[in-house]
């Protein structure tokens, strides 16, 4: 099968090189900027900063769970300046020994905010210095063995951690205790996709109409990195193919060609549902065999592939598997039945596995 890396997939919500010469002024700087999408969010948000404010105290500890490039790492840079603090970035695969931990604790400076993505992933060791880090801004730790064993306390300076994570059912219970806001990004309406990538084009001179913003929001997987990044590709094929100008048909063409088609599905999310399909006659079947089958990382699978097509009713989760319905059999064009799933079994949540 096709081994092309999952970074190299243009609707993937992951972020790619190419995403690093997206120009820093399309990443909203404010939660006025912010204005789109989140909208219970960003209210819960204005308050808790302008209370925490006016006590001259950090912000509580926030988590946010999302699939990739809904704006997790945005809001980060944005709570950060509402406050008037320092952001530190690291992220739980750097974390690998508590001193890397310690090192990062003993940085921030009074009201800093700490800024941990794919936090799921900070080993377990390491993590269980968070718990009294993030609760009473300590460090303990134990120096020499056996009978010489003491123990050591560290005072941090009040800090704020945003913890960001595709994988909330990942996390242990003691670590999601300990922040006070917990927010679920969800993908973004069209509407609101249409007018980020509007703003987008105003702020890169891209001659873009409504119906061709219209057209690449419908195609973008409800994610607005994708909008952007369909933006800019698309731009370069108006230049090329037409005087500039990015019109509806021009986005169609384009993102046709691009192998993106009208519900935003590329070759990766049509094999996933081909596979299952064809080889498991529409399911259920497992992920680690789906995997395999597609030579695909499950990883990849879970947080970058399936979250969409569970949210537009492409694919059910049931206790037994993963399963194919009938709107993902139409979109196919493949002339079955989709198979019925076990009653009572439709949709688990995503956290079950
Ligand atoms: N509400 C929004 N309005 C406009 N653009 C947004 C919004 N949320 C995200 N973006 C855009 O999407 C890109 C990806 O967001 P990011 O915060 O990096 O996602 P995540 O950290 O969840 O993967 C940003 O660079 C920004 O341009
Ligand atoms: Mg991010």
């Amino acid at each position: 099968m096709d081994d092309t890396p999952q970074r190299q997939r243009i609707v993937s919500g992951e972020s790619q090189a190419q995403d690093q010469e997206e120009p820093a002024s399309l990443r909203p700087h404010s939660l006025e900027e912010y204005n789109v999408g989140q909208e219970r969010l960003i209210a819960g948000l204005r308050i808790a900063i302008r209370a925490a404010r006016s006590r001259s105290e950090p912000l509580e500890h926030l988590l946010f769970d999302g699939p990739p490039g809904l704006g997790k790492t945005t809001l980060a840079y944005i709570i950060a300046r509402e406050m008037g603090a320092e952001l530190h970035r690291t992220s739980g695969p750097s974390l690998e020994r508590a001193a890397d931990l310690v090192g990062v604790l003993t940085n921030l400076g009074s009201g800093d905010v700490l800024f941990i993505d794919e936090i799921h992933r900070v080993p377990r060791p390491v993590e269980e210095y968070l718990y009294l880090a993030m609760e009473d801004f300590q460090l303990d730790f134990v120096v020499d063995r056996g009978p010489y064993a003491k123990t050591i306390s560290l005072r941090l300076e009040p800090f704020t951690l945003i913890g960001a994570t595709t994988r909330s059912g990942m996390l242990t219970a003691p670590l999601r205790e300990r922040f006070g806001i917990f927010h679920h990004l969800d993908f973004y309406e069209e509407d609101q996709l249409r007018r980020i990538v509007l703003r987008s084009a105003g702020i890169l001179e891209i001659p873009l109409e409504e119906e061709g913003a219209a057209e690449l929001a419908r195609r973008s997987r409800g994610t607005p990195r994708i909008v952007n990044r369909l933006l800019r590709r698309v731009r370069d094929y108006a230049q090329v193919i037409a005087d500039g100008v990015i019109t509806a048909p021009v986005a169609r063409r384009a993102l046709d060609e691009m192998g993106v088609d009208a519900r935003g599905l590329d070759n990766l999310d049509r094999k996933y549902l081909q596979t299952m399909i064809e080889y498991y006659g529409g399911g259920p079947v497992g992920l680690n065999a789906l995997a395999a089958t597609l030579s695909e990382d499950q990883d990849t699978l879970q947080d970058v592939v399936e979250p969409f097509l569970l949210k537009i009713g492409f694919v059910i989760r049931t206790a037994r598997g993963r399963m194919a319905t009938q709107a993902a059999y139409d979109h196919l064009c493949v002339n079955k039945p989709a198979p019925s799933p076990p009653t009572g079994q439709e949709n688990l949540p995503l956290e079950l596995e």
